[in-house]
């Protein structure tokens, strides 16, 4: 009975560490795991008007909530940048099996060291530190006309075009966001 008992509580202990691992690891360089919620990244990809001419940068892309839809919905080209291997694994996983493999990018590393030239839109579901650390790196390499769009947390000191509280997505167009605002931002219906 002891026994049995102690088993249990080793299991238990083992599954809480994978978990504590899984979502909490990657703490430390941006954020931890929580998908974007479906509702959430319909709205982000319909404000930010994402078509097959776009080049899409999914920062911190986790098991793929914005990736697959974009490239397979959209038809955008998708570049998804993740730390963690074990999203990195599932992200390739779910490339190999789904269509439109061929637009699909996954690069395993550190988004801060990437570089966003070549995007014409950019999403994240980072931590406040991370957008501030983001910012001036967005104001350096972001294309004119740029589009971006986060979820929960602004980009500090930037004004968003749209937000919607319903679903907290903020709509940022570059340079336009860095100037003071004229009138407050449009604030959607969610619908
Ligand atoms: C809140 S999740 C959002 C995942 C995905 N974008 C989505 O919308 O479902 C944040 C993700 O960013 C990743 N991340 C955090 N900091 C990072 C960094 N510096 N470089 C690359 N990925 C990072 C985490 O591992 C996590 O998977």
């Amino acid at each position: 009975m002891v026994a049995t008992l102690l088993v249990l509580a080793a299991i238990l202990l083992v599954i809480a560490a994978a978990v504590g691992y899984f979502v909490f690891a990657s703490f430390v360089f941006g954020a931890g795991y929580q998908p974007t919620p479906r509702r959430a990244v319909e709205r982000m990809l319909r404000l930010a008007e994402v078509s097959e001419r776009d080049t899409l940068y999914d920062l911190g892309a986790g098991t793929g909530a914005i990736v697959f839809r974009a490239a397979r919905i959209y038809r955008a080209r998708v570049v998804a940048v993740e730390v963690e291997p074990i999203r990195v694994l599932i992200l390739r996983v779910r490339r190999a099996l789904g269509p439109f493999s061929d637009r699909i990018t996954i690069r395993w590393g550190n988004l801060f060291r990437l570089d966003f030239r070549e995007a014409s839109v950019v999403t994240t579901f980072l931590w406040p530190d991370a957008m501030a650390r983001l910012r001036p790196k967005f104001e350096r390499e972001l294309e004119n006309g740029a589009r971006l769009v986060s979820h929960h947390h602004e980009v500090p000191g930037w004004v968003p075009e749209v937000y919607d509280p319903e679903t907290h997505v903020y709509l940022y167009r570059w340079p336009s966001a860095r100037r003071a605002p004229r009138s407050s931002p449009t604030i959607t219906d969610g619908a």
